[in-house]
């Protein structure tokens, strides 16, 4: 977009929310936020003697006060009971995966029995491809969004190479059109339609890592199904960030991350969704371990796997307690908030954070009379985006992160160009945003 153009949108997006770059009116504004209390019942990081302001929810989230807790309540049974644990500890161990079914469907919008904790991201999209990625030689494509994260790009490359396939025949990159930063869902669903019975399935990211667009899940398994493709999501940056409602929209299946949004700590237990219509099939392929095998037989320890019902029946292993002891502390934070009511602060915060940005570089830009300096990659549609936005600097954005450093304001740098910032509802406030705003403005006026 020309930056004039750039500017003009900008200025009529912002007159709508009737936002104002003061100190006073962000303070309002976190006045009258009902969850503004729950920034409290997080750790923040220490620079320079003082608290961080941190927009690094999207790579990593804050430790939950209550996490040390939890552990040591692990820790304390493990000496007290050693294996007697598994049935005796404050959460039994034997059936500690269970905790999570009600807490996690609600965060995707399912039925308890089609979410599990277990693993992490990566294994489980492998897990997840041996199942759902069944190629055949007219069928067997692979729709995905351009430059995805590198982990699923290798697994999507290792999958097709996996069933003999050449990567470059069987994934296909969704491409913006030339000029833009993000893909139109229209050219997703066209794209999907024009591969048609070639297409396997479309594995794609809930909220893209790079540019922050959150794709339509709902069309876009709709338009898979159409052609006779499944669709499958990796909800890394979506879960905890968007409400969604898999089971309704009928995806096959989807798989996250919990050290993100969901503040579960550094490689915490992830997590998948399987839609009930495949969880029920036990003679859907997979890859069995013991634990995925229906618990009243589990223990005869007898040869021939049956698989538990619904999304259980995919795990290999027994519950990975320390970690899923802080997982489960982290999402009783978001039961008591409210996925609802933080997308609702979420889009308002991020509408200021944009609001901010748009105001400094209108600043830029008249003072200087040039090209805008910070460009938006993230859709201005709050309904593409979560609470992340990704700005591209023309000019000396490494140095300009490392400044936004020296000053305590924690963000994230992405060679070659992008600074990306993610306002989590939980525990960011519009003082923050306008602390930000402030610093940044003072950076690119040096
Ligand atoms: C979109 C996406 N996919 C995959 C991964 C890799 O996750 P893991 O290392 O937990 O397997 C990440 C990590 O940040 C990610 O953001």
């Amino acid at each position: 977009m020309a930056a004039r153009e750039f500017f003009h949108k900008a200025a009529k997006d912002t007159k709508i929310m009737n936002f104002n770059n003061s100190l006073e009116f962000a303070k309002e504004l976190d006045k009258a936020d009902k969850l503004s209390a729950f920034r409290d019942k997080f750790f923040f990081p220490q620079l320079n003697g003082k608290e961080a302001i941190y927009f690094c929810g999207n790579s990593l989230g804050l430790q939950p006060k209550t996490a040390s807790a939890a552990l040591q309540q692990e820790l304390s049974d493990w000496a007290q009971f050693a294996v007697e644990g598994h049935f005796h500890a404050k959460n039994p161990w034997f059936s500690y995966e269970k905790l999570f079914d009600k807490p996690l469907a609600k965060l995707v919008g399912a039925k308890p029995s089609e979410v599990c904790a277990l693993g992490s991201l990566t294994n489980n999209l492998h897990l997840l491809m041996v199942s759902f990625y069944r190629p055949t030689a007219k069928r067997f494509k692979i729709l995905c969004e351009e430059k995805p994260f590198a982990s699923d790009q290798y697994a999507l490359e290792s999958q097709v190479k996996f069933h003999s396939f050449k990567p470059d025949e069987a994934i296909i990159e969704l491409k913006p059109r030339a000029g833009e930063f993000t893909l139109r869902t229209e050219d997703i669903l066209a794209k999907i339609e024009e591969l048609n019975d070639e297409l396997a399935l479309v594995m794609i990211g809930g909220v893209n890592y790079y540019t922050g667009q959150a794709f339509d899940m709902k069309s876009i398994t709709e338009a898979a199904h159409k052609v006779g493709a499944l669709a499958g999501f990796d909800l890394a940056h979506a879960m905890g960030n968007l409400v969604m409602n898999l089971h309704d929209w009928n995806v096959d299946f989807a798989c996250w991350c919990s050290y993100k949004y969901l503040n579960s700590g550094p490689g915490s237990v992830a997590g998948i969704f399987v839609h009930e219509k495949h969880g029920n099939n036990l003679e859907l392929p997979r890859f069995a371990g013991w634990w995925g095998n229906n618990p009243d037989t589990r223990f005869k320890m007898e040869k021939g796997f049956i698989p538990a019902i619904g999304a259980d029946g995919w795990q290999l292993s027994n519950a990975t307690v320390f970690s899923m002891a802080v997982h489960k502390m982290a999402l009783d934070i978001f039961d008591e908030a409210g996925i609802g009511n933080l997308r609702k602060k979420s889009e308002k915060l991020t509408a200021y954070l944009e609001f901010i940005i748009d105001e400094i570089n209108s600043r830029q830009f008249a003072v200087g009379s040039r090209q805008s300096k910070i460009t938006l990659l993230t859709p201005r549609d709050k309904n593409q985006r979560g609470c992340q936005l990704s700005l591209v600097l023309s000019e000396n954005g490494k140095q300009i992160h490392e400044q936004l450093l020296k000053a305590g304001i924690i963000t994230d740098w992405r060679n070659p160009d992008v600074i990306r910032l993610a306002p989590a509802p939980l525990y960011n406030s519009f003082e923050d945003v306008w602390k930000f705003g402030n610093e940044l403005n003072k950076i690119m006026e040096r």
